[in-house]
């Protein structure tokens, strides 16, 4: 991992207006006071207000960079010691610097790089946590949702909803790795997680593979079909339609000053997110381009699916290239620079915080 990152101090001075200012008188008769409070489990709020709301997201998280040629040796090793039965899901943790220890990437999203050797199969199980997949490398391997399977190319964006049965394998002769990224930190937080195991390896196959995406993924809806999840039912957008779709749109459409081209992936029953807990984007930065100055309180994971260029994260710089996966935290302003044509997978938890009226983003200065 490669970071040149600050220490949270500085990260903060370097976000907006100091925290609020209390002042807190200092008496013997209060320090008395404070020690009688703990035994009734009480507290005061006035030594603790300042750091619990601050002017501005005061993020622990640290902008970071994970580069692929680096740590693949790393996960080619974990498949060496442990298999994907043993294991259950053999993935490695993409630990955010600022967050060690608390498996998470931001403050409330999880992200993990999982390798599936060839012929190797994970179990089947569900949990209430949704999980997106983005093919990092490989081809042809699968996922299966509660009796599909879909075969997985480089640059894909899977869906495993939330409390779906959900297996994978790999029956080609390549090993498979793709990024995780689920909303674990979010349902702790909320003291909402299930999981249970299938009692077989594999959920039985119900329909033929392409089902979801030829149903569902086609401008079309059958009628009488009434929506039985806030997920979208397409759950395997391929990348062949995604990138098709960007670079038809860049022969005719403006560049945004902060995005370049960039695109949301949608549930076509409802029109919003594809996934209710996490938003997902593809974007096109062409060769040479500059994006503005840009903020948002989505704290957003990147995986470079094609292409280089480096970004500005506050005042760390991240240099990035095909398959390298890294991190924007919240309210940290960051500018993007391609060195060469490239597609850029984002996720962050853009749907909860829209839904709670707190999303906020600042465009330029
Ligand atoms: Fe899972």
């Amino acid at each position: 991992m490669d970071i040149l990152a600050l220490n949270s101090q500085q990260q903060r001075n370097n976000r907006g207006p100091a925290c609020m200012t209390i002042n807190v008188p200092d008496t013997p008769e209060l320090k008395e006071f404070y020690t009688r409070l703990p035994a009734q489990n009480l507290a005061p709020l006035w030594t603790v207000l300042s750091s619990l709301i601050t002017p501005t997201p005061q993020s622990r998280c640290l902008p970071a960079v994970w580069h692929y040629k680096q740590i693949r040796p790393i996960i080619m090793e974990s498949g060496e010691l442990i298999t994907a039965m043993q294991a259950e899901r053999r993935v490695l943790i993409l630990e955010n610097p600022g967050l060690p220890g608390e498996s998470r990437i931001t403050e409330s999203l999880y992200a993990g790089l999982q390798l599936i050797l060839p012929e190797e199969i994970a179990p089947a199980h569900r949990h209430t946590q949704s999980a997106l997949r983005f093919i990092v490398e490989g081809s042809g391997a699968y996922t299966a949702v509660d009796g599909e399977k879909t075969i997985m190319e480089e640059g894909d964006f899977v869906i495993t909803p939330s409390w779906t049965w959900h297996d994978h394998g790999n029956e080609s002769n390549l090993p498979m790795v793709w990024l995780d990224g689920l909303d674990i930190p979010l349902v702790k937080s909320i003291d909402a997680s299930f999981f249970e195991k299938y009692p077989d390896d594999v959920f039985p196959q119900t329909r033929p593979e392409g089902d979801a995406l030829a149903r569902y993924g086609s401008g079309l809806l059958p009628e009488g079909y009434d929506e039985i999840s806030k997920t979208s039912p397409v759950f395997n957008y391929p990348y062949s339609r995604t990138r098709d779709a960007l670079d038809r749109m860049r022969i005719t459409d403006k560049w945004d000053s902060c995005h370049g081209l960039k695109s949301r992936y949608v549930n076509p029953v409802t029109g919003d997110y594809a996934m209710p807990t996490m938003a997902t984007n593809m974007q096109l930065l062409p060769k040479g381009f500059e994006t503005e100055k840009y903020r948002s309180t989505d704290a957003t994971v990147f995986s470079v699916t094609e292409g280089s260029g480096c970004s500005r994260v506050g005042e760390t710089k991240l240099k990035w290239s095909r398959r390298d996966t890294f991190v924007v935290p919240s309210w940290v302003e960051v500018q993007h620079f391609a060195t060469e044509d490239s597609y850029l997978f984002s996720f962050s938890d853009r749907p909860v915080q829209e839904k709670l009226g707190l999303w906020r983003e600042l465009r330029g200065d």
